[in-house]
């Protein structure tokens, strides 16, 4: 078959999605980073692209390969992240499965050095940008679907809930992150997708699976939206 046989319901439509951990430098050799794989992320990519839609996948330093067909755009901390992400808008679909690192550390110029006999050094911490409630909140920039992941170790729906409404996004799917779930770095996630219209329990996915039900939902509430001319 050829491959134009596929349903591309998402032709014509523009994606930007963040994916991986960022990495905050402590000095010129050292950094905070956190245990995000990008698997999840990079699905959400690939099946946006699969669908038909232009995606630019903005991602933090990961060893998982390039998906097939999307605009890479490399980056490492997250004010980084947000400069590719404002940089790759118009678009019609944001999805930010990034794990953000939260705060930056005032970064040494020259490599930090012992002091013999010394104390250990205070890193100094600062508040990154949120990407995702930035974006939500940006206006006539604003993409009109945002979508978030929201990553908890209890109380996951509640604390998801507050967090869509905080940031201002239209969906956001909760993610219990807790080390037993082994979702950081696995391959399956038990998500809950929370919209205006309340929240959907999803079964446990593979990332996968689970990139390809949101890719396909997203399909939906854009076309729903604003159904395309009959061609
Ligand atoms: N996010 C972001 N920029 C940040 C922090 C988070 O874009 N600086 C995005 C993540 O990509 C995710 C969502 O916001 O889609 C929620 O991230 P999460 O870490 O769960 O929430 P926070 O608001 O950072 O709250 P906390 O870590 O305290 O739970
Ligand atoms: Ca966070």
């Amino acid at each position: 078959f050829a491959e134009s046989a596929a349903p591309r319901p998402l032709a014509g439509r523009r994606a930007v999605v963040t994916s991986g951990p960022t990495v905050e430098a402590i000095d010129p050799v050292r950094f905070i980073a956190n245990r995000s794989s990008g698997k999840q992320g990079h699905a959400v990519a690939a099946a946006l692209a699969a669908l038909g839609a232009e995606v630019t996948l903005v991602s933090g330093p990961v060893t998982i390969p390039d998906p097939a067909g999307v605009r890479m755009v490399r980056v490492e901390s997250a004010r980084d992240m947000l400069a590719a992400c404002q940089a790759a808008l118009p678009a019609d679909i944001l999805v930010c499965a990034a794990a953000v690192a939260d705060w930056r550390v005032e970064a040494a110029d020259q490599k930090l050095k012992k002091q013999p006999g010394g104390a250990p050094p205070a890193l100094v911490l600062s508040e990154n940008p949120d990407i995702l409630a930035t974006l939500s909140q940006a206006g006539a920039r604003r993409p009109r679907l945002v979508v978030g992941f929201a990553a908890e170790t209890e109380t996951v729906v509640e604390h998801a809930v507050a967090k869509r409404r905080r940031k201002g996004c239209d969906w956001i799917l909760a993610n219990d992150v807790s080390p037993a779930t082994g979702t950081f770095g696995g391959d399956d996630n038990t998500l809950h997708l929370i919209t205006d219209h309340g929240v959907e329990d999803w079964p446990r996915l593979t990332k996968q699976a689970a990139a390809e039900r949101l890719a396909a939902r997203i399909a939906e509430a854009l076309a729903a939206a604003s159904p395309k001319e009959p061609a």
